[in-house]
């Protein structure tokens, strides 16, 4: 009887639906982008799988990387920080209609890109590629988004701003001004337009966008769950409240100036590849800041980690995002770039951050959050959650581990030259070199896919199979309170 007051009373006071329309969307989006990862994988392997011009490679990779990064992962932020939001303000959403909105708009924008890549049309701009119709409808979703995340934070019950909020509410600013600046072009029709800037100030503008596209969108934001999720899946206070304080301020600082090294040795000005590179390299002290604050939380639960497959999640991707950034930043320096620029060396460190710490982060977040958004006890079968653990560690290890081999073979053998000033080996030799490498990529991407087929299972199953039994816990009780206790935060969140 008991519980189910609480039920009640949780369901009126927030607005969990659009939170498992998100969650529920995370994973079939992440199936259709890793699909597609997948697929492209393949044509890299057998060219004859460019069947038709509209699943060509050149069509599709746009698609992989829209439907990865802004349906997976963006599906995923926005459940999350809507969850996180409510539950540490103790308030309901700003605006129910508003936050509709954003779920339908938000879906709106993926089916046009799912439909407008695959045909061919394209700003050509990396990660910003859809044209300016659906440029518009992003943008007025994000001002709906900020109006319903800043809105509930106004109107929170609680005087503390919990630190994940700020690290949502950056994200959420940032990429409104980066996708606002950037698309700034000239329409020419309904399928055409023409970028505001061009030639050096195109690439600057671009990779500033580039660039903190993955800082803001790709970590900062996760960095949120990381704040929420790890705390309460540990069931400790976050290690340091204060570093998580300094963590931000230096983060959201420096991540700002560090897009041109995606430009060295290029005609951008040299000073600012200089900038660039010095930011990145200063990026790393923030980027590990977070991770030990991060791993630390960890400090009393580690038993924890034999018996509990979410927080082998959580752990495995804190440590690809110490490993990402300690590799971006090694990139960041102009004679490793040299070496690395252009070969299969970024699509490792891509995937290191994306497939390890973002999908795996969400993927442990999301195992937290569906139980508790359907009134479960737990997910319904946690041997199902172990296995995806490990097929999907298996399945990025492969991933990464070749594409390093890959790209610095391929990188040695385009640099080697023979004593009269003639290449030692003819661009094909690289690219056959890399025949079985790519093989294993392909494994291992097919292997992280499974694993959230497994996962999509698995929530079914949670949704479907049970009764509800253990409704998440009712509002004003102790349950958003624990994160906080930690040195220098206050007392209740
Ligand atoms: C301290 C943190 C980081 C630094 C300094 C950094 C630095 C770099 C560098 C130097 C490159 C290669 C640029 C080039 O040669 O073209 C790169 C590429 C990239 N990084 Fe990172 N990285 C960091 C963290 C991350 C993380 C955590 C992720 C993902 C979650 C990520 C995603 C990417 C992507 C997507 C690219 C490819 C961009 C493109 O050319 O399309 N990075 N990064
Ligand atoms: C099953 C899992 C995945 C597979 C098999 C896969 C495969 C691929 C392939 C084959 C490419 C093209 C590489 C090239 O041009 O040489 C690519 C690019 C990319 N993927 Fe994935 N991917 C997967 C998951 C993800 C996820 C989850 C994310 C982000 C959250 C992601 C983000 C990206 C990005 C940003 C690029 C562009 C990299 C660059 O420009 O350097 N991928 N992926």
């Amino acid at each position: 009887m008991r519980t189910q007051n609480a039920t009640v009373s949780e369901a009126e006071t927030f607005n969990y639906k659009v939170v498992r329309q998100f969650a529920i969307m995370t994973v079939i989006w992440g199936i259709v982008g890793m699909f597609v990862g997948v697929f492209i994988a393949a044509q890299l392997i057998w060219p004859n799988l460019n069947l038709v011009d509209w699943l060509s490679y050149g069509r599709l990779r746009p698609l992989h990387t829209n439907a990865v990064i802004f349906a997976f992962g963006g599906s995923g932020l926005f459940a999350t920080s809507y969850y996180v939001v409510q539950r540490t303000c103790q308030t309901r959403l700003f605006s129910d209609k508003l936050a509709a909105f954003t779920f339908w708009g938000w879906q709106l924008v993926i089916v046009g890109a799912a439909i407008s890549l695959p045909a061919g049309f394209t700003s050509s701009k990396e990660y910003a590629e859809l044209e300016w119709p659906i440029d518009i409808l992003i943008t007025l979703v994000w001002v709906a988004y900020a109006i319903v995340f800043f809105g509930t934070i106004v109107k929170r019950k609680v005087k503390h701003i919990y630190v994940a909020n700020w690290f949502f509410g950056s994200y959420i600013l940032t990429i409104a001004v980066l996708h606002i600046f950037n698309n700034i072009e000239m329409p020419w029709g309904w399928f055409k337009s023409y970028s505001a800037y061009a030639g050096v100030q195109d690439a600057m503008v671009q990779w500033w966008y580039g660039h903190n596209a993955v800082g803001f969108f790709l970590t900062t934001s996760f960095l949120g769950m990381m704040y929420y999720f790890v705390p309460k899946q540990a069931n400790r206070p976050v290690y340091s409240y204060r570093l998580s304080i300094v963590h931000f301020w230096s983060l959201a600082f420096t991540y700002m100036w560090a897009g041109p090294h995606h430009l060295l040795y290029t005609s951008l000005p040299d000073w600012t590849q200089s900038l660039g590179m010095a930011f990145s390299l200063i990026l790393l002290a923030p980027s590990w800041g977070g991770m030990i604050n991060g791993i630390m939380t960890m400090s009393g639960a580690w038993h924890k980690l034999r018996t509990d497959p979410i927080l082998k999640f959580m752990v495995v991707a804190l440590s690809f995002y110490g490993m990402s950034t300690f590799e971006g930043s090694m990139m960041s320096i102009r004679s490793v770039n040299a070496l690395s620029h252009y070969t299969e060396w970024t699509v490792a460190h891509v995937h290191s951050g994306a497939l390890g710490w973002v999908a795996m982060i969400t993927f442990g977040s999301l195992y937290y959050l569906i139980p508790r958004l359907w009134g479960r006890d737990s997910m319904a079968s946690k041997s199902l959650v172990e296995a995806h653990f490990w097929i999907a560690t298996i399945g990025v290890v492969l991933y990464i581990a070749s594409m390093w081999i890959a790209g610095v073979m391929e990188g040695l053998m385009w640099r080697a030259v023979e004593p009269d000033g003639t290449m030692t080996y003819a661009f094909v030799q690289a690219l056959k070199s890399k025949y079985l490498l790519y093989i294993i990529r392909f494994t291992g991407g097919a292997c992280f896919l499974a694993g959230v087929i497994i996962m999509l299972y698995n929530v079914i199953i949670t949704i479907k199979g049970q009764k509800p039994v253990n409704p998440a816990v009712p509002v004003g009780s102790s349950e958003d309170s624990h994160q906080a206790s930690a040195v220098g935060a206050p007392a209740t969140v």
